[in-house]
């Protein structure tokens, strides 16, 4: 139990306006689910959330990377807590990280260097730099929710993660991170914990994401509440969940619809082959939607034919083709633009994205179409980024291996901005 002097230093260091409800002595009644605030880094667009771990409690902030096997945190300085393990090398903690790597570490013991240890890869999605860290274990605290507030801080006493060397910190994240927060379909990522921790009966392996520049991941099943009141997880669509060989989460789009008509596209690079290449993924660390170059090329022509009578501006990087931003009228879901229509596994389930997932104020007065060339050289043909899915809520539900998502939330009057964080103790 934190002692009131370290409760105040916590509420000092918490970088958000979230409001630390008092620990959980004993476990009352189970909660039903998990609430994670997260908030948009305006320089980089990366989720970042603030986690409670270690004894005592310290809020850390990591960047959310759905398709991450672990969550990672650099270690290597001022690493205090009283409850810090590394199990043992061929321990049962290491095997259920499935890690059979012995590590060993020739400085000075600490956190993250001892021998006999277990050692597993962390990487950082942004650089794609992998590092060598050792398997570790400490508390984590995490807020319940019934769906509307958070509620109390429900502890997990042996969570395991990585402790990683802090060179992985270096490049393409926010300056003040911590680490990153895999939400990956692998062993040890925090939901595969999160969803273990109560077992499957009282806790499906399901979460949520609903993300917008203050928004929340939900671990746990629907409902999920937003001001003023609305339940946005109904109705929901679904569409298979697709699991990567690499443990990444994919879809199957078959085809692109741009004002309910088809883009012609080479549909061989629609579909995941064995070795995980093709096919369309999901991302939260990419800002934009990234398409193969053929694809990009395609939508983009074909949407800037949809909208001749427009005329195109000089465009401003990353993307392809901008317009003067008084062209469009604004409507309830954004700039009104043809709509463009992600055609799942049935041709009557599609992920439609409208104005305001499509279109990107890149500059005062300059809207860009919200996409980026990938290249000829991609694994994925298709990566759906944070920006296609903000506003949306987006559910993976492992269970029943399905993706579930709401379309626009503007639609219903509310956005991912709209949890109630007043905490109900
Ligand atoms: C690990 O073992 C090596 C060789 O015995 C030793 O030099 C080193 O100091 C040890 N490391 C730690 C962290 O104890
Ligand atoms: C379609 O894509 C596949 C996979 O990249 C490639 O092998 C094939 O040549 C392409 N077909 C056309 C007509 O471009
Ligand atoms: C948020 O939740 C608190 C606690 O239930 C409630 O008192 C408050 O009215 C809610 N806020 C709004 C804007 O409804």
């Amino acid at each position: 139990m934190a002692s009131s002097s370290s409760f105040h230093f916590l509420i000092f260091l918490s970088l958000t306006t979230f409001i630390l409800p008092s620990e959980q002595a004993q476990k009352p009644s189970k909660p039903s689910k998990f609430v994670l605030p997260i908030h948009q880094d305006t320089e980089t667009n990366l989720y970042i959330a603030n986690i409670f771990k270690r004894t005592p409690l310290l809020q850390l902030p990591f960047v959310v990377d759905l398709n991450g096997k672990v969550l990672w945190v650099t270690c290597e300085q001022s690493y205090l807590s009283s409850t810090y393990r590394a199990p043992r090398c061929h321990s049962t903690q290491c095997a259920r990280a499935n890690t059979p790597y012995c590590h060993t570490c020739s400085s000075k013991a600490r956190p993250g260097c001892h021998n006999n240890t277990c050692g597993i890869m962390a990487s950082n999605p942004v650089t794609g730099l992998y590092a060598m860290s050792e398997l570790a274990q400490d508390v984590l605290s995490i807020p319940s929710t019934q769906g509307s507030n958070p509620g109390p801080l429900v502890r997990i006493p042996q969570f395991l993660f990585a402790c990683s060397p802090s060179l992985l910190l270096q490049k393409g994240l926010p300056g003040n991170v911590q680490g990153v927060a895999g939400l990956g379909h692998s062993p040890i990522s925090l939901s595969t914990q999160l969803g273990s921790h109560f077992g499957f009966a009282g806790f499906a392996p399901t979460f949520a994401l609903c993300l917008a520049q203050n928004g929340v991941v939900f671990f746990g099943d629907s409902p999920y509440y937003m001001l003023p009141g609305v339940d946005i997880s109904r109705p929901l669509s679904y569409t298979p969940l697709i699991i990567s060989p690499q443990g990444e989460y994919y879809i199957e789009v078959k085809s692109i619809k741009i004002n309910n008509k088809e883009v012609p596209l080479n549909k061989s690079l629609l579909s995941i082959n064995k070795h995980g290449v093709g096919g369309t993924k999901l991302s939260t660390t990419n800002p934009y939607t990234v398409l193969e170059h053929s694809i990009f090329k395609a939508v983009t022509q074909f949407f800037t034919n949809e909208l001749s009578s427009i005329p195109q501006v000089k465009p401003v990087a990353p993307f392809g083709v901008c317009f003067n931003s008084k062209s469009f009228k604004s409507t309830r879901v954004g700039p009104g633009v043809p709509n463009i229509d992600l055609v799942l596994h049935d041709q009557h389930v599609v992920w439609r994205i409208f104005g305001a997932n499509s279109i990107v104020e890149a500059r005062p007065g300059v809207s860009c179409l919200g996409f980026v060339d990938g290249g000829v050289k991609t694994r994925a043909s298709i990566v759906i980024g944070a920006y296609q899915m903000e506003n949306n809520l987006v559910q993976f539900d492992l269970a029943r291996s399905r993706l579930g998502f709401s379309s626009s939330l503007l639609f219903f009057k509310t956005t991912c901005n709209n949890f109630n964080f007043t905490s109900i103790p």
